[in-house]
């Protein structure tokens, strides 16, 4: 790749301060760590994924597959690549490594946390499922492997209303997301689908933070704006929204809309960036939030991991967690086709 390719990929991208915009000097230096990510990562037979979250020049340089976390768990099983490189977060590499447990998976991010997967732990679910023994525990895919693998079906935000429909018990507990789990029970409701939902305390630091009081000025000051947020936002955010769904989901809406439409995502800085470099006509209005662990994966740490892959972080979980864990996944891969 030469520095002018990425240039035209990326000068578009207007997130955060001038900090997170790309001059022709920034692709100059990047383009030398793509070029040398690219070769290794051939040589080394590995495949790289990242969300939508990660920083553009991972999506557009780097990335053998890009999304959702549904998308590229489905990736994860299709790749022929024997080492896996998640650029995302630590539960998804997890999943990834549930998927496929004869592959290597390998987390470059220096922080992969994830406010949602530390809320709760999988003894807090045995503990829950004492109270609750006649309802079925759905959890997030935002959550690690002992929590799902103490839990009966998976779910992401693509699919949650979809699987919690089809779920033939009406007694269901959801975790650990609080919001999205509201947002649930307002969907539910206008579906006219009767089901006792019980949620845990579990939030998105990231998307908590959308305030609907500034949603409606930005409505005020956009004529024809056109919103859309994630369904880890609160109900108000939610209800304010012309759209809400998975970041996938939000991709394909804003990409159907007319050009001279202007559009404001509620949703981590990433998704924007990788819009306004698909959509460089497209009036994107306000900030976005960034999450911290997201942002932790860079092309530097990318690097490091594959040369020297023994010094990275490996995930590694035990054969009990691994197939109870692949239970809960096989059954949303089996309510949600
Ligand atoms: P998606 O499933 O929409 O990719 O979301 C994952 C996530 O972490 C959102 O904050
Ligand atoms: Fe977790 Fe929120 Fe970051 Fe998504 S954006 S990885 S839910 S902290």
């Amino acid at each position: 790749m030469q520095a002018i390719d990425l240039y035209n990929k990326l000068h578009s991208v207007q997130n955060g301060t001038v900090l997170c915009q790309y001059s022709m000097e920034t692709c100059e230096k990047l383009v030398g760590l793509i070029n040398e990510i690219n070769d290794l990562k051939k040589e080394r037979d590995a495949a790289i994924l990242a969300h939508s979250y990660v920083a553009p020049e991972i999506i557009l340089g780097v990335a053998d597959y890009n999304g959702d976390s549904y998308q590229l768990s489905k990736n994860a099983m299709e790749t022929p690549a024997q080492t896996i490189i998640f650029a995302a977060v630590e539960f998804m590499g997890e999943t990834a490594k549930i998927l496929n447990p004869d592959k290597r998976v390998l987390i470059p991010g220096a922080n992969p946390g994830c406010s949602l997967a530390s809320s709760i732990t999988g003894e807090q679910v045995k503990d829950l499922r004492n109270k609750y023994k006649k309802h079925t525990f759905v959890c997030y895919i935002n959550t690690t492997a002992d929590v799902k693998a103490a839990c009966d079906v998976c779910v992401t935000s693509s699919n949650v209303l979809k699987i919690v429909s089809n779920i033939p018990n009406d007694k269901i507990v959801f975790l650990p997301d609080k919001l999205m789990g509201e947002n649930l029970k307002n969907e539910l409701e206008k579906m006219g689908i009767k089901k006792e939902l019980v949620l845990h305390t579990g939030t998105c630091y990231v998307h908590e933070q959308y305030d609907p009081d500034l949603i409606k000025y930005f409505r005020i000051q956009n004529e024809g704006l056109r919103i859309a947020s994630h369904p880890e936002c609160s109900p108000g955010v939610a209800m304010l929204s012309d759209f809400v769904g998975s970041t996938s989901q939000m991709l394909d809406y804003i990409r159907n809309l007319p050009e001279n439409t202007p559009v404001l995502l509620l949703t981590e800085c990433g998704l924007s960036a990788r819009l306004q470099s698909e959509l460089p006509a497209r009036r994107f209005i306000g900030s976005c939030n960034m999450c911290k662990y997201m942002k932790s994966n860079s092309l530097e740490n990318i690097l490091q991991t594959l040369k020297e892959p023994e010094k990275a972080k490996e995930i590694k979980l035990n054969t009990d967690v691994l197939a109870a864990a692949k239970r809960c996944i096989d059954n949303m891969f089996k309510y949600a086709e």
